[in-house]
């Protein structure tokens, strides 16, 4: 629609300055007018003519009558009526402006109607996921990773270069309390066997003693300590649970489809913050707080931001710092988004304003786009015990709930393994990804997956409904092209004007970094296509333009759609 809102908002502004030479408008201000009218016999595109008295010095009905009848006598470009309704212009796009502005290049450009290449020339470094090596990937850590990895895919398709970073955890005093439990309780064999969960099980057993024996947070330090003056048998160690770690996450970023750019987590700042340090000294930003080194931020209304602490060594903040510099110069990012929970919207804020302090242009250029928090039958997850939900566990459920109904519903299906595990993960991926990211989710599995309401599977299913009505018509399929039909049927015009929103979804995804308006315009989608698909037969369609037209639109579906779901991080299988 927004070719069809330029188009009007250039005829506006022609026949404003025709009735009102003297007014100073200019046709953007004008397309910021131009709404979507909340029911569609009020047409595709309104103008509210009220919105100008003040700018034209006029009364409302005066100018709404006058603009009317310069724009009912030369309409528009792509509009087929053009009706005043209440001070109210509303337009109507026409048959030729569907065929030749949406349809056609649609069929041309397939899966890449939407794509732009705007972001041509720029970088976009995103920083997300970024689990805490040697914990478990937990629920909480799906919001990160999914709206992370779907900012890249957006803004790739918009033409952007992208740099997907996992800002791995892989540095802190966990490991000197992992050294020490895995010294004391552990066994290399249990570990390559148990992998992840055995790290885990040391992790929460540490925690558990140490309550009772203060003594051994001591002893963890100094193996933290140890490891960071470069302990070749501590080191040893802390590479090997990292790798173990990383192995566990894969398979999860596997059934997501998520590969990364950059795996450089915390540890890999450690020989680049003295020089931000320094920076910060020379320029007098640090003060001593108790023997740390903090930077006052009470002029900004925030607590202070720790730099060092009492024993000298570096914080969250220092490595965050660090990390912004070094992608500055290696990147040269235009922006920088560090996607992690709404908890850490303080952090951000804090270490956001000392680099903008310590005078580094970039600063700017930083954005932090936080989520809320997920429970699950409304208990809040944790961290330090053992008793979370792990990421794998939940989609096994999934995956295996849905492989039951596909048993039953279609027992010799070929591809079950592959369709079971897309349709299980993806049904918890667009759940997710269903509310605004800020919200907190509740989540409810049955909700999750049931077939028939707005949930992955109900999408995934129109995808593959797509798939098979094409690939039933064959060749005819492939070669249809778009024809200019004079009338059209209203699910047919709806579904088309459906197409035409996808462009503007990505944009508004991409300017809220918000991946929920792609969700919800799924949905849209496929509610606009499962009722055309009711009301109008494609194979026993006899008119030969008509159903290349149908052909077309059951092609444009697929092609949006199959895009829409890749967009948000959800696979979708030709067949289910
Ligand atoms: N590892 C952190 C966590 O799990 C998230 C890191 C986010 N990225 C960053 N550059 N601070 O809470």
């Amino acid at each position: 629609m927004t070719e069809f809102k330029h188009n009007i908002a250039s005829s506006v502004k022609n026949a404003i300055a025709k009735l009102y030479p003297a007014a100073v408008i200019s046709e953007e201000e004008i397309f910021g007018m131009l709404e979507y009218p909340p029911d569609d016999t009020m047409g595709d595109v309104a103008f509210p003519c009220f919105k100008l008295s003040r700018t034209l010095r006029a009364a409302p009905p005066k100018i709404a009558a006058a603009l009317f009848a310069e724009l009912e006598a030369m309409p528009p470009k792509g509009a087929g009526k053009v009706q005043l309704v209440g001070g109210y212009i509303n337009f109507f796009a026409s048959c030729e402006f569907f065929a030749e502005s949406v349809l056609a290049p649609l069929c041309e450009k397939g899966a890449d109607y939407g794509r732009t290449d705007e972001g041509a020339g720029k970088t976009v470094v995103l920083d997300y996921s970024s689990p805490n090596t040697a914990k478990p990937f937990h629920i909480g850590h799906l919001g990160t990773t999914v709206i992370g990895h779907s900012l890249k895919l957006l803004h790739e398709y918009r033409g952007y270069s992208c740099v997907g970073i996992n800002h791995l955890g892989d540095w802190g005093t966990q490991f000197g309390k992992l050294i020490t439990a895995y010294r004391k309780w552990g066994s290399r064999e249990d570990i390559e066997t148990g992998g992840i969960d055995k790290l885990v099980e040391l992790y929460v057993k540490f925690h558990e003693e140490a309550e009772k024996d203060p003594a051994l947070g001591d002893e963890a330090r100094a193996e933290f300590t140890k490891l960071e003056h470069g302990d070749e048998e501590n080191l040893a160690l802390w590479r090997w649970f990292i790798d173990i770690s990383l192995a566990e996450y894969q398979k999860t970023y596997a059934q997501l489809g998520i590969t990364f750019d950059s795996y450089n987590g915390e540890s890999f700042y450690t020989d680049k913050m003295p020089e931000q340090v320094e920076l910060l000294r020379e320029k007098n930003l640090m003060k001593i707080d108790d023997g740390a080194s903090i930077v006052d931020l009470s002029e900004y209304n925030m607590p202070p931001c720790l730099i060092l602490k009492r024993d000298g060594s570096t914080l969250y903040p220092t490595r965050d710092i660090a990390a912004a510099v070094y992608r500055d110069r290696t990147y040269h990012f235009d922006k920088c988004i560090y996607v992690t929970s709404a908890g850490q919207s303080l952090h951000f804020a804090q270490w956001f304003k000392v680099v903008e302090l310590m005078g580094y242009d970039f600063a700017s250029k930083l954005y932090h786009v936080p989520y809320g928090t997920v429970s699950i039958g409304g208990e809040k997850l944790a961290t330090r015990t053992g008793n979370v939900i792990l990421l794998r566990d939940l989609f096994a459920t999934s995956v295996e709930k849905v492989r039951a109904i596909m048993e039953e519903k279609n027992p010799n299906m070929q591809n079950k393994d592959e369709a079971a595990e897309a349709v299980g993960v993806g049904a918890i991926v667009f759940y997710y990804l269903s509310s605004n990211r800020i919200r907190d989710i509740n989540f409810v599995m049955e909700e999750a997956l049931d077939f028939n309401g707005n949930t992955g599977p109900y999408a995934q299913y129109t995808y593959a409904r797509t798939c098979s009505i094409l690939s039933k018509l064959g060749e005819e399929a492939a070669g249809a092209k778009a024809p200019l039909c004079t009338s059209l049927d209203k699910t047919e015009r709806d579904l088309m004007k459906t197409f035409s929103l996808f462009p503007e979804k990505v944009d508004e995804a991409i300017a809220g970094m918000e991946p929920s308006i792609v969700t919800r315009y799924i949905l849209e989608l496929c509610g606009a296509f499962n009722r055309f698909y009711q009301a109008c037969p494609i194979a026993t369609c006899e008119d030969a333009e008509k159903r290349a037209l149908r052909i077309s639109l059951t092609r444009g579906t697929r092609d949006i759609l199959g895009k829409a779901l890749e967009l948000i991080c959800i696979k979708h299988p030709e067949k289910i």
